[in-house]
């Protein structure tokens, strides 16, 4: 138990002590609360993004459940991807007197200061998912190795167009990236490109908008609605005269958004093919989407561990024990590096769905249908 916590229930005990003293005239001796030890009973809340993508529904019940399972109580949260609104939801959980925080940051910056007020109140903080950056407040990090979603992403890419097989395009591609407030978009960015570099450098892979840059092809939010207005937008400008052969998306919900910019252009039906369009986290309407042959992949993220190990964290902590972690260097968040305990993430298409998602139990059959 951590010192705060022993040091109330000290008090709480010692309280209760007297107070059965005074009442029954009794001495000490053999009289004392049964020390329940532990962090059994502690309250741990839970500040989550958006309720707007199914898969933080579906990391909140995890987590839930995960920490019910351990005698926990929780506390959940959605903060409707507004920072202010996220920053007084776990204002409003440290006042209440919550024993440790989860956090999947909205913007990974505008934490700090009530990072602060929880560290004040000996509150230990896990990270989730997205780390938080510019403050020593956070304790561990859970996540999954960001990169290699990235590097997933664009070698699908490679492979797809047959680049690795020798064929020679040149091939067209625009590139998306996630929200410029969350940390994983770079480690994403930077993991795609790492497979997709070599080939737009030796030309035999073209940006005919010429928007390589990070900065030029972020979307604020994950919105997929800002990523079909750039869809849009790009295939006016650069694709009167040619076509799209791949559109590197970092997250299902940006894919969609694509998609319906490729389907009113045509793409997809005729004998105008769609590009090869990558994703992420598996989301429901989007392998529906690729068993229709129109999303190609995404990269499944199997959030049912990341709630364990987030939990296991959060147990560990409160019960003053080191967590387990696999990554001591990689998440600098700017004022530490973050001790981390990274999942890894599998690429999945039509040739492996039902293998990965069906048969590894995250999803029925039916509800692909
Ligand atoms: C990222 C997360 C992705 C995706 C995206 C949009 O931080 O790692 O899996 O969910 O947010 O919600």
């Amino acid at each position: 138990m951590r010192n705060r916590r022993a040091a109330l229930a000290a008090i709480a005990s010692a309280a209760s002590l007297a107070l059965t003293l005074t009442a029954c005239g009794q001495n000490s001796e053999g009289g004392s609360e049964e020390d329940k030890g532990g962090a059994e009973g502690a309250t741990v809340g839970i500040a989550m993004p958006t309720k707007s993508s199914e898969r933080w529904i579906a990391d909140g019940a995890n987590v839930e459940k995960e920490l019910k399972s351990k005698g926990y109580e929780t506390k959940l949260v959605y903060g409707e991807d507004d920072p202010d609104q996220q920053v007084s939801q776990i204002e409003n959980m440290i006042t209440q007197g919550v024993d440790a925080l989860i956090i999947a940051a909205i913007d990974n910056k505008s934490l700090g200061n009530v990072l602060q007020q929880a560290k004040d109140a000996d509150i230990p903080v896990i990270s989730y998912d997205r780390l938080i950056l510019g403050t020593e407040n956070v304790d561990y990090y859970a996540s999954f190795d960001n990169e290699k979603v990235g590097e997933l992403q664009g070698s699908y890419i490679v492979d797809k167009l047959g680049l690795k097989a020798g064929k020679k395009g040149p091939f067209n591609i625009e590139l998306f990236a996630g929200s410029n407030d969350d940390n994983n978009t770079k480690y994403f960015f930077n993991g795609a490109m790492k497979a997709l570099k070599p080939y737009m450098d030796d030309g035999r892979l073209v940006v005919r908008s010429k928007q390589t840059d990070l900065n030029q092809v972020t979307t604020l939010r994950w919105d997929g609605g800002t990523a079909q207005k750039r869809m849009d937008d790009l295939l006016t400008s650069s694709y009167r005269s040619a076509r799209v052969d791949a559109v590197l998306s970092p997250y299902d919900g940006i894919s969609i958004g694509i998609l319906s910019a490729l389907k009113s252009d045509g793409y997809g039906s005729g004998d105008k093919s769609m590009p090869v369009v990558t994703g992420q986290d598996a989301e429901v309407a989007s392998v529906k989407s690729i068993i229709a042959g129109q999303q190609t992949q995404t990269v499944y993220k199997d959030l049912r561990e990341l709630a364990k190990v987030a939990s296991n964290m959060v147990d560990a902590v409160l019960n003053d024990k080191e967590p387990e972690v696999n990554d001591t260097k990689s998440y600098d968040n700017g004022a530490k590096v973050v001790p981390a305990y990274l999942l890894q993430p599998v690429s999945v298409d039509k040739s492996n769905y039902e293998k990965v998602l069906v048969e590894g139990g995250y999803y029925t059959a039916d509800d692909l249908k």
